[in-house]
């Protein structure tokens, strides 16, 4: 009886960043996260790999065997960071290959069957057991060791007073969107919910997130303004997102933001200057950590 579980092509593409004509695994079962997979090869006699290796005696190649096996790893180890609430790596890199034996020639016209098994879970780096089958021969066998990690990153958004009450937010949002910005999940109880909260801040709550302008001329000003009406508070996930956060909101002073930001668009002026967004990593976790303690992911983002 098989255990686990098992993996069509579908799923396997949204796991895994290889593509045609590189995918070399069809199918994965038997997974038991974080522990092991059964990959799936099947090996036909149009591979693109037959036309040059080799066109009279096609063989497929042995590298591309212990690359087939580590496309399977990397389906498991997706698919269990995935299941524990991580976001799913899009990089993946070999680390090192060793032990690697190549027993007998693979043909065309075959199934491969991949054992998988990890050894070791070090950060993002996995050392895995690898050993392929053709009708129960082992052909092939590897052990290797393969980094993975997403390049997600995460930041705090607020919609500010002046910019939720006149209505702004969803154009704000829409803007977020275009520019690869978007609202991040967390599971809870099994559903996905919008990290996204309507807030009404004390004077006292603003204080503690404005801490580190307590000494600035314009914070009780800053702290009035930000208690004076509902904000919207968001975490928003993209590549580079702190960043790319920063450029698509403009200057803090609106009359120097650039053409077409937020800023630009939407502010009055630098005390209200329509959105917040964290400045660093450091502050992103604690920003987010000030509205949503509940948020898990911040834990292995960076
Ligand atoms: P924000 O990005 O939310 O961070 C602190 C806020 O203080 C800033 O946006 C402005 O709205 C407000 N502020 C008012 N005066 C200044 C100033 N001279 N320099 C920076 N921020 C200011």
């Amino acid at each position: 009886m098989s255990v686990g579980v098992g993996l069509g092509s579908t799923e396997i593409d949204s796991l895994i960043s290889h593509a045609y004509p590189f995918r070399l695994v069809d199918h994965v079962s038997q997974l038991v996260e974080y522990k092991s997979c059964l990959g799936t090869k099947y090996i036909g006699f149009n591979e693109p790999f037959f036309q040059g290796h080799f066109p009279k005696n096609p063989i497929m190649p042995g590298v591309l065997q212990v690359e087939a096996m580590a496309q399977a790893a990397c389906a498991l180890a997706s698919y269990s960071l995935k299941s524990d609430g991580h976001d799913v790596p899009d990089n993946t890199l070999f680390a090192s290959i060793d032990q690697a034996k190549f027993r007998k020639p693979v043909y065309p016209g075959c199934r491969m069957d991949m054992h998988i098994e990890v050894l070791r879970w070090s950060g993002k780096i996995a050392a895995i057991s690898g050993k392929a089958f053709v009708n129960e021969d082992l052909v092939c066998e590897a052990q290797f060791k393969a980094a993975f990690w997403s390049s997600n990153e995460y930041t705090l958004s607020i919609i500010k007073p002046d910019a939720f009450q006149a209505g702004f937010a969803e154009d704000i949002i829409k803007i977020l969107h275009i520019n690869g910005l978007d609202i991040a999940t967390e599971s809870a109880n099994g559903i996905q919910v919008l990290l996204k909260r309507r807030v009404k801040l004390s004077f006292e709550d603003a204080a503690a997130f404005y801490g580190v302008h307590s000494e600035r001329p314009f914070f009780k000003d800053l702290c009035t303004f930000m208690s004076s009406g509902d904000c919207l508070v968001m975490v928003l996930k993209g590549h580079n997102a702190i960043a790319r956060y920063r450029e698509v909101m403009g200057a803090t002073n609106p009359s120097q933001a650039a053409h077409g930001t937020i800023r630009s668009l939407y502010a009055k002026s630098i005390d209200e200057n329509a959105v917040h967004g964290s400045d660093s990593l450091e502050n992103a976790h604690k920003e987010i950590n000030f509205f949503f303690p509940e948020f898990k992911k911040l834990s292995h983002s960076s």
